[in-house]
């Protein structure tokens, strides 16, 4: 189903509910709280078993442009464009941006940072040979993650490239309650309005649904790799 399918459909109504929702409204607000704290950007690279394999996979496929999908203060933007890739990192974090476009100046990184909303992204269709989302959808309602892949395929040139992570979340501390679609909704001081939603296979083929998914694999973390083609 395309974005501009899904739109007509039953979902679509559930889906603007949901983006026009408190619920969702809280949860931006959360990640712009969350990045308040941090002065400046860390720089480390993290320790991720698949990291190499983000740009090896990228030049496989002949890639010059991506998308970093929710990049926080930048480091996969860093690392990749230090791989000579042209990249554009997209946050909804106004703080987080600000010091990934200053860590890139330091870099002498020619890097585009926007601000803004993944479930409304600003860009023309087949401006981007790739995305990466690094941590992203399990921040996600259903509904959301499932309209932004299928909106990701019109951004991509056809037969683009996505490399993501879907983390294995929802076991840990906190206060919660439940969406009906599953998401945990958390209210304890520390993460008031943040979102996180486990993603089991079953829901990995729904969002997925039209595309071609290239490699499933799942890390000791029980973290999920995921390569496709739109
Ligand atoms: C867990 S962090 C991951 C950051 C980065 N990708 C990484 O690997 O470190 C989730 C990021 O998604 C951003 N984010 C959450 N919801 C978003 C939305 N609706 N639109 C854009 N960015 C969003 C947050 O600000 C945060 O930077």
């Amino acid at each position: 189903m395309t974005f501009e399918e899904t739109k007509r459909t039953g979902t679509a109504e559930q889906l603007e509910e949901l983006l026009s929702s408190d619920v969702y409204i809280d949860n931006l607000e959360f990640w712009e709280r969350a990045w308040s704290g941090v002065k400046a950007p860390y720089t480390q690279l993290p320790d991720l078993a698949y990291l190499t394999r983000i740009p090896d996979t990228l030049k496989q496929r002949s890639v010059r442009s991506v998308l970093d999908l929710g990049c926080g203060t930048g480091w996969l933007s860093i690392y990749l464009a230090k791989h000579e890739f042209a990249v554009t990192g997209l946050d909804i974090s106004r703080h987080a941006i600000k010091l990934g476009r200053e860590w890139a100046e330091k870099e002498d990184l020619d890097i585009h940072f926007d601000v803004g909303d993944i479930a409304d992204m600003p860009y023309p269709d087949g401006l981007f040979d790739a995305v990466v989302a690094n941590s992203i959808f399990e921040h996600f309602p259903f509904e959301v993650a499932r309209a932004t892949l299928q909106k990701l395929k019109t951004v991509l040139i056809p037969g683009g490239t996505f490399i993501g992570c879907f983390d294995k979340v929802g076991g840990g501390p906190g206060e919660y309650f439940e969406l009906q679609d599953k998401t945990h909704v958390y209210t304890d001081k520390a993460r008031k309005g943040m979102l996180l939603r486990y993603y089991n296979d079953h829901d990995l083929g729904q969002i997925f649904s039209g595309w071609k998914v290239d490699i499933i694999d799942e890390l000791d973390s029980g973290t999920r790799f995921i390569v496709a083609f739109s």
